[in-house]
């Protein structure tokens, strides 16, 4: 393919993700972001948590049995003259760590915030994932339709606790019953809020200039209260500068409601105008590589187990990073060194499967997997770098896992191992005692480990509590030290599922104390894989 064909596809392309604390509207959003694709002709169809209608993106049966998804699910659609990417992120019980996984395969996030509770504990966790590239984030101040906090607390709020400056790039008009709609600061334009049209996009009516006397005649006494604010608000805050925007250092700020799908679609313009198109990566040699590159190119960052019933494989998720993705394609594992030909790729739209012909940057492909593939495995066209920053993230949760079957220790052993190449679960094994140890960072993690180790492995095992409050990756230039470490510290360290060594903590207390203790010991919470 010529050069600029591939260009004008990546150009086109807009990868991101939603960031936001359970709650907060992601899946309403998702569902207004698709209905504004096109994607799906009345919104209402994507989840169904309390009317039992099972979601497009609920796969596995054990999803289906609890109503939420585990999985990673890929959208695509075209939006102006864009083609957006959206993975979704595992969510409230489902959390885990491919959500953190997921957003080092974006080029940007969009972070929806309730505007009635402000900055949430998840999207703190998640922000400081997004900060590790310096991920561009757009944000959404969501549930309009109800009395929210005072709209500039709430910029001060994310600037104070998320350390990113804001730009409202809208303003709301009153909230809950008093909603009226908003005022677009670049555009000088305001937007009316009408209720009921939740379903279908909005017709909107605009009204340009905030002289404007329909504004007065529409607003009434809501008119010169919004000339005062914007006052204000062009005073107080910051202007919106793309290339802080780009930087990840400012983020800009819309106010709307998912449930009432109204501001959506402001955002969604802003996202494809501004967010970067498919970026570069870093890789173990000199160079990144760029989405230019003709040459393809991509990195692992989720795999799926028994997405569908009906095939019984496992997928891994691919993100395209350079080059043009063909059905027939011959690519080069980087780790084993194998080079394969793949005919069968997969795309998803939540949940239908559907074999793709070609893929470019910014895409995300599917590859069968029988358990050859791990989490971070490079794909080229026969080069033999490796793409870094896909990490494991350090596990919050633990429990020590026991047989009930003593004589199937190394079959345990094993499946643990394989589902932790597979990212789904961390296992840790102390140097002073035959426990084995996981962590995860969601709780259904657990639950997942356990139903496919007795499905996949044929082993029934159970969980016990254990007294651990996290763990650290642990590394030293200098070897001595580290051996000195290992022998003092022996009864905190294990081994995990990599063999790489790890410090088991009982408390926080104790993790502090052990990092002064040993300045020259380095103790991380991401592991490159
Ligand atoms: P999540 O994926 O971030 O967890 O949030 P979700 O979209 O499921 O939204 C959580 C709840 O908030 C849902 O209500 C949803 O209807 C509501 N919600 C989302 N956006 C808005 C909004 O703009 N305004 C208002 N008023 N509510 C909003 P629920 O009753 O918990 O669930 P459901 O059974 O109605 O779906």
């Amino acid at each position: 393919m010529s050069e600029s064909s591939l260009q004008n596809e990546v150009a086109k392309r807009r990868t991101f993700a939603i960031i936001s604390h359970p709650d907060a509207g992601k899946t309403t959003i998702t569902e207004k972001v698709l209905l504004h694709g096109q994607q799906i002709q009345k919104a209402g169809t994507i989840k169904g948590k309390k009317s039992g209608q099972h979601a497009k993106s609920d796969w596995m049966q054990m999803e289906q049995e609890r109503g939420i998804s585990v999985t990673t699910s890929v959208m695509q659609f075209p939006y102006n003259n864009a083609l957006v990417n959206l993975l979704d992120t595992p969510g409230h019980e489902d959390f885990s760590e491919d959500t953190y996984r997921t957003l080092t395969a974006v080029d940007s996030c969009l972070m929806v915030i309730d505007g009635a509770k402000g900055v949430e504990d998840r999207t703190i966790k998640l922000m400081e994932v997004t900060r590790l590239r310096d991920t561009p984030i757009i944000t959404f101040m969501n549930k309009l339709d109800r009395d929210i906090r005072d709209p500039l607390e709430l910029l001060d709020e994310v600037e104070d606790v998320l350390k990113i400056m804001c730009a409202p790039i809208t303003w709301p008009i009153g909230s809950g019953k008093n909603f009226k709609g908003v005022y677009h600061l670049l555009k000088d334009e305001t937007i009316l809020y009408k209720t009921g049209q939740g379903h279908r996009i909005q017709e909107e009516t605009i009204i340009k200039g905030l002289d404007n006397p329909e504004l007065d005649e529409k607003l009434g006494v809501w008119a010169d209260e919004l000339r005062e604010q914007i006052e204000l608000v062009n005073g107080a805050s910051n202007p919106f500068d793309k290339e802080l925007f780009l930087a990840g250092e400012l983020t800009p700020v819309f106010f709307g409601t998912a449930l009432g799908n109204f501001g959506v679609d402001h955002m969604l313009d802003g996202l494809v105008d501004w967010a970067p198109r498919p970026q570069p990566r870093e890789t173990d040699q000199q160079d990144s590589v760029s989405a230019d590159n003709k040459d393809f190119s991509g990195f692992i960052f989720k795999i799926q187990a028994n997405m569908d019933p009906r095939h019984r494989d496992r997928v891994a998720f691919l993100r395209i990073v350079s080059g043009k993705y063909e059905k027939g394609m011959k690519m080069r594992q980087v780790r084993t060194g194998k080079d394969v030909r793949i005919s069968d790729a997969l795309t998803f739209l939540a949940g239908d499967r559907s074999h793709v012909e070609e893929a470019y940057p910014g895409d995300i492909i599917g590859l069968h997997n029988h358990g050859t593939i791990q989490i971070g495995d490079t794909f080229t066209a026969g080069e033999d770098f490796k793409f870094s920053g896909i990490p494991n993230f350090a596990p919050e949760l633990f429990r020590r896992i026991r047989l009930k079957d003593p004589l199937k220790q190394k079959q345990l052993l094993k499946g643990l191992v394989q589902l932790s190449e597979e990212g789904a679960v961390q296992v840790f094994r102390p140097l002073i005692s035959n426990d084995l140890i996981v962590g995860a960072v969601g709780v259904l993690q657990f639950d997942v480990v356990v139903h496919r180790l007795r499905t996949e492995y044929k082993v029934d095992a159970v969980y016990e509590n254990i007294n651990v409050a996290t763990a650290r990756w642990v590394s030293s230039k200098d070897e001595k030290k580290l051996d000195e470490f290992r022998r003092k510290a022996e009864a905190n360290l294990a081994l995990d599922g990599g063999d790489n060594l790890t410090y088991i903590a009982p408390t926080m207390v104790n993790l502090s104390l052990a990092e002064e203790r040993y300045p020259d010991i380095e103790f991380t919470h991401t592991r490159e894989h």
